[in-house]
């Protein structure tokens, strides 16, 4: 989309997308992570992460709660402050796909439309929606950092899945139930999904 300063101009570098990806003998990829708090986001992604590194591919973890130590670190959990997270997240994991990286994003990104933004950011195709589809109770009762508590307690305003939203994906392209199988068949099914994307061989 044109910059709304029509005197910021968009620089077209020789060093390319396609010419770092080649580098690296891959094709970039988005694999956006998203489920309720305690879901498994970070567990599955991490993983899947390990094994394609060990795989030989160049990749990057996006984790919302170090991204909120850093780039992040001004914004709260109003839908506003969720909203603007996701698309900074967005916005820094199209430059690691532009860096030619597999990238794997872990954050609760509740809302459909946030995550649409995300999608329409990258090439048809580029984008993966993995839903970690794990139950409100069976997430409320792993509890590990105690947040579920604190919020039924009223501690925690705005909790995701008790006082906020949280919007399901209707078509994700990786539909994860981390309540069924092991870490280990998650990453496969991840693996899986990669191959038949034709993002990895
Ligand atoms: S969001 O909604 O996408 O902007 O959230 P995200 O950046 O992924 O951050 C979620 C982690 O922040 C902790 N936390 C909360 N989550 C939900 N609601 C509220 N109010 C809240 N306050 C703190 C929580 O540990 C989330 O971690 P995960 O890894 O998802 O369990």
């Amino acid at each position: 989309t044109p910059h709304p300063d029509e005197n910021v101009v968009w620089h077209k570098h020789v060093i390319d997308k396609q010419y770092r990806a080649e580098q690296k003998k891959q094709r970039p990829a988005l694999l956006w992570f998203t489920g309720l708090s305690g879901s498994g986001k970070s567990t599955v992604a991490g993983a899947l992460e390990s094994k394609l590194a060990q795989m030989g591919y160049h990749t990057y973890l996006l984790d919302g709660d170090n991204v909120r130590h850093g780039l992040c670190r001004d914004l709260g959990f109003s839908d506003h402050d969720r909203r603007e997270n996701i698309r900074r997240v967005g916005e820094v994991a199209k430059l690691m796909t532009d860096a030619g990286l597999i990238v794997f994003s872990a954050f609760i990104s509740p809302f459909r439309e946030e995550r649409q933004l995300v999608r329409e950011l990258l090439p048809e195709g580029e984008f993966l929606e993995v839903f970690v589809d794990t139950p409100l109770e069976v997430c409320e009762s792993r509890d590990p950092k105690g947040l579920y508590k604190k919020a039924r307690a009223g501690e925690i305003k705005a909790f995701t899945g008790i006082s906020s939203a949280y919007e399901a994906p209707e078509a994700p392209e990786v539909h994860l139930h981390t309540d069924e199988h092991s870490v280990e068949a998650l990453v496969d099914q991840c693996i899986a999904s990669l191959r038949q994307a034709g993002i990895i061989g």
